[in-house]
């Protein structure tokens, strides 16, 4: 089934039809800027115009940076505060005229991966750490997803450790490659001490330079860069409406 998978972040929101059964992207990639305040209300609208580019009357799949039950975000770390509390997924269906389902961002590049990329066919457990503004995570096992894990919220050094580790924090404070793996290198030893994952995959668009720090890490699970890089958002909050669907 085809499906317009979208994902909201806080410098872009990217989207593409996405072939759910094989996880190919059937058009191409597009993006636009994220408002600036990222309400609810000037999201929705850019979403809305995003969609429109598509020209697209069927179902939705969207990830969204926060906890998400019941379509409803519950917290609100790299956007705007005024998320907390909002009914997403209702105020992407009535700004697009069509329904849409909302799943944390991380949780739906963890879909992706573990469906069609690197994590294909893994059998254990499994958490996937997407790497950018924030640390995002997915918690599987056996394939099957235990959402809104937010393993980027762990303590690190008095703080959360996203502040401390994210791509963000290596890009805004310079860190050289050793550095900022050093500085990962504690946060995988808190997850991996918490919950043993026999597989850790590293995805964000930094997955692309994997050469470059992977040799640095230190962790007891096997380690994978990610398949999809920054694409697995899209694909993977596309499978989720296409099995909502079904
Ligand atoms: C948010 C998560 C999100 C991650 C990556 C964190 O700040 O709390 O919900 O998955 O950033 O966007």
């Amino acid at each position: 089934m085809d499906v317009l998978g979208i994902d909201i972040g806080g410098s872009g929101i990217k989207g593409a039809i996405v072939d759910t059964i094989s996880g190919e992207l059937k058009s191409e990639r597009l993006r636009v800027p994220t408002p600036s305040p990222a309400t609810p209300q000037a999201v929705a609208a850019t979403v809305a115009e995003l969609v429109e580019q598509f020209d697209w009357q069927g179902p939705i799949g969207c990830g969204f940076p926060a906890v998400i039950a019941n379509g409803v975000a519950k917290s609100a770390a790299n956007i705007d505060a005024s998320w907390i509390g909002t009914d997403v997924r209702a105020l992407l269906t009535a700004a697009i005229g069509s329904s849409c389902v909302v799943i944390n961002d991380a949780d739906a590049a963890g879909l992706a991966e573990m469906r069609f990329g690197s994590g294909k066919d893994w059998a254990g457990t499994a958490i996937v750490i997407t790497v950018g503004t924030g640390l995002g995570s997915a918690f599987f096992s056996n394939g099957i997803l235990y959402p809104n894990t937010e393993l980027g919220h762990l303590r690190l050094k008095a703080g959360p450790a996203e502040r401390y580790a994210s791509g963000a924090v290596r890009k805004k404070e310079g860190l050289s490659w050793n550095a900022w793996s050093k500085r990962l290198n504690r946060f995988f030893a808190l997850v991996e001490r918490l919950f043993s994952p026999e597989l850790i995959i590293i995805g964000g668009g930094i997955s692309r330079k994997h050469e470059k720090f992977f040799p640095l890490l230190d962790v007891q699970a096997e380690l994978r860069p990610a398949q999809f890089r920054n694409r697995a958002g899209i694909v993977g909050a596309a499978c989720l409406a296409a099995a909502s669907v079904d």
